[in-house]
């Protein structure tokens, strides 16, 4: 870990959940945290926004995103595509288009870390839109790896986990949800966001590690 008071982290996301929690143990080293999202003026899903943000903040050194845990569910039959393709706007094209913007303003040594999710490699029917935006942003990070080298890119892959993403749902059947997760997955516990972020900060401070999906899921995987 190498932060001293000139670095500058940028999550992209960071008001809510992960993201929020990984600006919270980032505040707790020197340097700036910022954190952008919709609510702060920033729309990743603007790819022209996205460019002008990066230009005005100037040097950065390391990037988290997290934005975007909405995607329609259901069949392909029944899943209106427009909304398929909206999800794909802010999670997919979002990502890039940030990681691009960022990587030119990336002082030595920088990061960059995405977010995915267990669903990019395990088959649930009913979740083809995460599954292809969460598959495709993991193929994609790899070759960044190569192309963006010497700055590091990972991912961090969660299973469920408590945040904001579920607070459309209704107190008690969220509860129930993760309370079923809780008693199925290996690890025996949902997901909090503080473990989730272990992740990030496991990709930033590791200078050995880039191209890498880190899975932080309770086992869903291997379940
Ligand atoms: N929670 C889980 O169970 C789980 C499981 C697997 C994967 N993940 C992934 O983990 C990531 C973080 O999820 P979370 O649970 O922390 O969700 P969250 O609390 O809903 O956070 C997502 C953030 O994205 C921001 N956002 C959404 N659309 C945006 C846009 N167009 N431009 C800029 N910011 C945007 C939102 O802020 P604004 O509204 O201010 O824009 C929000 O703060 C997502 O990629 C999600 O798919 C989560």
């Amino acid at each position: 870990m190498n932060f001293h008071q000139n670095t500058i982290s940028v999550v992209v996301g960071g008001n809510t959940g992960i993201g929020r929690a990984v600006a919270d143990e980032l505040s707790k080293r020197e340097g700036r945290v910022i954190i952008a999202s919709r609510r702060s003026g920033l729309d990743v899903a603007d790819p022209e926004a996205v460019e002008r943000y990066f230009s005005s903040l100037g040097p950065i050194d390391h990037l988290v995103f997290t934005a975007g845990s909405q995607a329609p569910g259901g069949k392909l039959v029944d899943v209106d595509l427009a909304d398929a393709k909206a999800a794909f706007d802010t999670k997919f094209w979002g990502s890039l288009a940030v990681a691009k913007a960022a990587s030119r303003q990336m002082r030595d040594g920088g990061t960059i870390t995405f977010t995915t999710g267990f669903l990019a490699r395990r088959t649930v029917p009913n979740t083809f839109v995460k599954t292809a935006m969460n598959s495709a942003l993991e193929a994609v990070a790899k070759i960044l790896a190569r192309e963006l080298s010497p700055i590091r890119v990972n991912v961090v892959s969660p299973g469920l986990t408590d945040t904001e993403a579920y607070e459309a749902m209704d107190g008690a059947a969220r509860q129930a949800m993760l309370e079923r997760a809780a008693a199925n997955l290996p690890a025996g516990r949902y997901g909090r966001a503080e473990d989730v972020a272990r992740g990030y900060l496991l990709a930033i401070d590791n200078p050995f590690m880039t191209g890498a999906v880190i899975d932080i899921d309770g086992g869903a995987l291997v379940n």
